[in-house]
């Protein structure tokens, strides 16, 4: 998998109106560290809520399937999530006899493989490096197997609705007939719940967002001053999505690879969108891209859902 051109990226993003730069670019190792740290926040609900319920889901998931199953899991950094389906057994044998994560970070991918290799010592460990968006061809040997993709997180909010058809429609084409795919979905909500969520009180998030400018300079011969740009989160309600920007404190001009690029006093750069969806929304999105909604799972106050779709 070839590294993407981070300046040639960035400067595409930069020189359109609005500005922009591509989320990806979020997840270097000083960004992975600190989306953990996200994950961790007491506004955060969106991971505590996901695994709250994933004991249960993975229960009533298995119950569905017949072994050997193979497990696909798109995105996939670490395996907490994944072992709760991993940890499924029917007579005392393990449920699962593949699994596949595929994600982009090759060395987060590598510690993880073996760690679920001598976690799970029974299963085939096949793991993928690509960019899940473009769902790959399966490794051979789970043709006879059941298949469960599986991407959690709701990392399908950070793809506008266009993107999250493509990708379904994908991993349906990739997992085949009779696949099931179960994917996590963040839930529209008061945006007194959704805000601080995306803008916390330690700034953890505001880092997360200013990184990609300290990125940029190390990597794309840029000269930010990361401190020069405020982080905003807004909830766009037409568009039924969290935004995140950056916005100039004041007229500036920033070298890129090479190019100047000028800032007004105010200008932002939209970094990110997470969509929030409905429940019958995402059933809509869902079956535009070939799947049937065979189960959904909410907590209580109906923060977040699984969706069990079927091919
Ligand atoms: C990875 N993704 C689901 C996160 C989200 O909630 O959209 C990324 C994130 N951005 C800011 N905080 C978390």
């Amino acid at each position: 998998m070839p590294e993407p051109d981070i300046a040639a990226l960035a400067l595409a993003g930069l020189r359109a109106r609005p500005k922009t730069l591509p989320p990806l670019l979020f997840y270097d190792d000083a960004g992975c560290a600190l989306f953990y740290r996200i994950t961790e926040l007491p506004e955060y609900y969106l991971t505590r809520t996901e695994l709250g319920l994933l004991p249960r889901v993975a229960r009533e998931t298995a119950a569905l399937l017949a072994p050997p199953a193979a497990l696909v899991e798109y995105g996939a950094s670490d395996e907490a999530k994944a072992g709760y389906l991993l940890n499924q057994s029917r007579a005392g044998a393990g449920l699962f006899a593949a699994y596949v994560p595929i994600d982009i970070a090759a060395p987060a991918l590598g510690a993880m493989a073996a760690r679920v290799r001598s976690r799970w010592p029974g299963l085939t460990v096949s793991p993928i490096v690509a960019d899940f968006l473009t769902p790959p061809r399966l490794p051979p040997g789970l043709d006879g197997m059941a298949r469960l993709g599986f991407f959690p997180g709701s990392t399908i909010g950070n793809l506008d609705p266009p993107a999250a058809r493509r990708f379904l429609a994908g991993a349906r084409t990739a997992l085949g007939p009779g696949a099931r795919l179960l994917v996590g979905v963040d839930l529209a909500k008061n945006p007194a719940i959704l805000l601080p969520a995306y803008d916390d009180a330690a700034g953890v998030t505001a880092a997360f967002n200013r990184n990609l400018l300290v990125r940029l300079n190390r990597e794309a011969g840029a000269d930010f001053d990361p401190a020069g740009f405020d982080h905003r989160a807004l909830w766009n309600a037409a568009e039924g999505r969290i935004e995140m920007h950056l916005v100039s404190r004041r007229a500036q001009q920033v070298r890129v690879a090479g190019s100047l690029i000028a800032f007004a006093a105010g200008e932002s750069i939209h970094t990110e969108n997470s969509y929030k969806h409905t429940l019958p929304g995402f059933a809509a999105l869902a079956r535009a891209g070939g799947w049937a909604t065979a189960r959904v799972w909410t907590d209580p106050a109906q923060l977040f859902s699984l969706h069990l779709l079927s091919a």
